[in-house]
C-alpha cells in the first residue's frame, strides 16, 4: 500500500436489474467487489459546504456509492491525485489501501454508501496528512 495509485482506483459498474416500478441494483462480495464485505455504513444529512474523509487505511478496501445525490471524491496517493464525481447508484468508485480520500460538494440530500473489506478499527486509519505523506516517501 506503500506503493499504491489513485490510477488504480477505478470507478465499478454495478449490476441493474431495471423495472418499470424502480430498479434494483446488488453489490455481492467478491463478485462486484474484489473483497469480502465486512461493513457497510451510510453518511447522509451532510450540511451544505462540508467535507468528509479526511484520511487514508493501512489496510482497508471500500466501494463507495452515491446511493443519492451527488459527491465528489478527491483521492491523493502522495504523487498524483485525482477527482471522481459520483452521482449514479449503479457505479461505485473502488478505494485501495494508501490512498488519501476527502469527500466533497455534496448535493443536498446526498447519501453515500460506504462498503468496507473490515470491521471499524482506528488503529488502520492514518488521519494526519504530513505523516501519511512521510509514509508514502519513506
Ligand atoms: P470517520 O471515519 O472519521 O468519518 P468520515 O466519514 O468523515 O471519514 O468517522 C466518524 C466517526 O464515526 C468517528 O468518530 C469514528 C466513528 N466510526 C465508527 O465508530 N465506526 C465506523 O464504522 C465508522 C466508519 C466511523
Amino acid at each position: 500500500m506503500k506503493n499504491s495509485s489513485v490510477y488504480d482506483c477505478h470507478v465499478l459498474p454495478l449490476t441493474k436489474i431495471h423495472n418499470l416500478s424502480g430498479n434494483t441494483t446488488i453489490v455481492e462480495g467478491k463478485r462486484n467487489v474484489p473483497f469480502d464485505l465486512r461493513r457497510i455504513y451510510y453518511l447522509y444529512d451532510i450540511p451544505g459546504g462540508e467535507s468528509r474523509g479526511g484520511h487514508a487505511h493501512k489496510e482497508l478496501q471500500q466501494l463507495i456509492v452515491a446511493a443519492s445525490g451527488s459527491f465528489e471524491v478527491l483521492l491523493d496517493d502522495g504523487e498524483n491525485k485525482k477527482i471522481v464525481r459520483l452521482d449514479r447508484p449503479n457505479f461505485g468508485l473502488l478505494i485501495i489501501p494508501g490512498i488519501w480520500r476527502e469527500l466533497i460538494e455534496f448535493s443536498s440530500g446526498a447519501i453515500c454508501i460506504v462498503m468496507a473489506s473490515h470491521k471499524y478499527n482506528e488503529s488502520d486509519y492514518m488521519r494526519n496528512y504530513k505523516t501519511f505523506i512521510d509514509f508514502k516517501k519513506s
